[in-house]
């Protein structure tokens, strides 16, 4: 795809070698996120990072990511204090947003929503995730990590295993990381839900489709084993009619020491895209893990910064200009990113 200029909508716009080209913008990266070189390359260039639902990572590492490249960010965190709650229209706020920034991230609850404010937007608009349908940069980042992590356990991301659990229903971070995994051969899904909460149908056959085997299951103890990767969801509780609902599926599947002992093969990556539901009554991924050496989730969170700089850089077409600009870092300590 071109990169210029380009909206960041669904996964379903990328080919195998976009996301190669995104991967290697992200290490390219490195010496940047890490603090070891600065760049201006996106000096006086303004994001409206606009988040309508809650966001701790995403929101701040789109952040940081665009001021890392030497942007300004100004951001709308909660819709009661912006003029949606007066009725303005999706459109109305994107011409007059995109009047101000020279690229937009969107987070709304609606499926669909980003994709309508991108066409009345004159700057490019990545979606940080649109209601339960996708969260591109999340499924950039998750196999960005997935990659880095395989790479070190011999493995590739074609051929490898991967469980899934959870809220796969509701999940957009699942929905848009299996999505991208079409791209891929030969992988083996093994998806651990309630039933009530499965993987959309549209998807498991699109899955089947282009040829990787599926398994759906409630056995997590059955389908835990052989995998490559675990990668874990919370009960995604704003998407029910009641949190009363969503209490009945609420820690019904969970990770902790013993059972990843018991039932993983050794060095299964354990991924999450957070956050993860500590409460006692959910928690899907024990604090007991924290230590692991194949917990991942802490990487990935650092791997977003990498991938969004590399959306950013690729938009915004600065990708390979950024050495040009950079100069060392005065403050640098090499113990800090240790
Ligand atoms: C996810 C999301 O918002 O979809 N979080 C994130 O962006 N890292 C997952 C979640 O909220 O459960």
């Amino acid at each position: 795809m071109e990169f210029r200029g380009a909206h960041i909508l669904s996964v379903k716009q990328f080919v195998r070698e976009d996301i190669d080209r995104i991967f290697e913008v992200a290490d390219s990266m490195e010496p940047f996120a890490h603090r070891e070189r600065m760049t201006k390359a996106l000096d006086g260039a303004i994001l409206g990072n606009m988040f309508f639902e809650p966001s701790t990572r995403t929101r701040v590492s789109f952040g940081c990511a665009f001021n890392l490249l030497g942007g300004h960010v100004r951001e709308t965190t909660d819709v009661k204090s912006s003029s949606i709650t007066k009725g303005e229209s999706l459109y109305d706020t994107a011409r007059v947003i995109s009047g101000y920034s020279d690229v937009i991230v969107m987070r709304h609850p609606q499926s669909g929503s980003v994709a309508e404010f991108a066409k009345a937007s004159r700057v490019p608009v990545i979606n940080g995730g649109d209601g339960p349908n996708e969260h591109p940069s999340q499924a950039l980042l998750d196999l960005y990590t997935i990659r880095k992590e395989l790479t070190s356990n011999a493995r590739s991301i074609d051929g490898m295993h991967i469980a899934m659990v959870g809220d796969l229903k509701h999940g957009r971070t699942v929905h848009s990381l299996s999505q991208l995994l079409l791209l891929y051969k030969n992988i083996t899904f093994t998806l651990i839900s309630p039933t009530e909460l499965r993987m959309p149908e549209d998807i498991v056959s699109d899955l089947k489709a282009s040829g990787h085997q599926v398994v759906e299951t409630e056995d997590m103890e059955a389908g835990l084993k052989d995998n490559d990767t675990v990668y874990l969801t919370r009960i995604q509780e704003e998407r029910f009619e009641s949190k009363l609902e969503a209490d009945i599926y609420r820690g019904r599947f969970r990770l902790n020491q013993a059972i990843y002992t018991r039932h993983c093969q050794p060095n299964t990556v354990i991924m999450h895209p957070l956050p993860r539901d500590s409460r006692e009554e959910a928690n899907e991924l024990d604090n007991d893990l924290n230590q692991h050496p194949s917990l991942a989730i802490f990487r990935q969170t650092d791997n977003g910064v990498l991938v969004r700089m590399a959306l950013f850089a690729l938009i915004l077409d600065v990708a390979d200009k950024i050495d040009r600009s950079a100069s060392e870092v005065a403050w640098y300590t090499e113990s800090r990113f240790e």
